[in-house]
């Protein structure tokens, strides 16, 4: 009878031993659920796929270049060149490290925007004359709708940051 209980404590402690066993084996549930979701991964493959993942394609850069284009606008409103040209420069970076991940758009956006294009637009910032800072914020508008037909994303042009213009040609719309 004794020796009876004595081997069914010790079957069950063998069953509570294999069931936490079995729950520290199983680490990559816990670690699914933590916060430190680059350092908590097993290895480095999986943590720059996660990375990779993370930093998107080409479209979160568009966004970016979106609001900067926008921004230029308030600033030459308020002939705020220089801002107008920092931005400027911000969406040239911006759309370069946007075809590091794609570099399928690599061809169209040199030609069309970042090369004599962007140097032109950059002079009609840097003179300070209103009207020429304005003919270059025409430039990058026509630059920017240009590489989306070219790109086959055409539809990117019908949305409100394509219908900013120079205030005298707003006001005789
Ligand atoms: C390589 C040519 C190219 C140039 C130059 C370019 N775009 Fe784009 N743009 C794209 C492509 C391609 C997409 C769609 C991205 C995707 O499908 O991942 C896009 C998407 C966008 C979007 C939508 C992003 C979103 O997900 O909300 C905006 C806004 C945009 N572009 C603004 C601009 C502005 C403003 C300029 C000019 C300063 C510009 N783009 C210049 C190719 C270009």
């Amino acid at each position: 009878m004794k020796a009876g209980i004595l081997i069914k404590t010790w079957i069950g402690s063998i069953f509570l031993m294999a069931a936490v066993g079995i729950g520290v084996a199983q680490p990559g549930k816990e670690k699914q659920a933590t916060t430190h979701w680059l350092t908590d991964a097993e290895s480095n493959s999986t943590r720059f796929t996660r990375l990779q993942r993370y930093l998107r394609g080409f479209d979160q850069p568009m966004w970016e270049v979106g609001e900067r284009f926008e921004s230029i606008y308030e600033a030459l409103r308020r002939d705020n060149f220089a801002l107008a040209s920092y931005h400027w420069s911000k969406i040239r970076t911006t759309i370069q490290n946007g075809y590091l991940k794609r570099p399928a758009r690599k061809a169209n956006a040199d030609a069309i925007l970042l090369g004599s294009t962007w140097e032109t637009v950059d002079r009609d910032f840097q003179s300070k004359d209103p009207a020429r800072a304005w003919t270059g914020f025409a430039r990058a508008r026509a630059a920017c709708l240009a590489c989306h037909v070219a790109e086959s994303v055409p539809f990117m042009n019908n949305q409100p940051v394509f219908e900013l213009y120079a205030p005298s040609r707003k006001e005789t719309q």
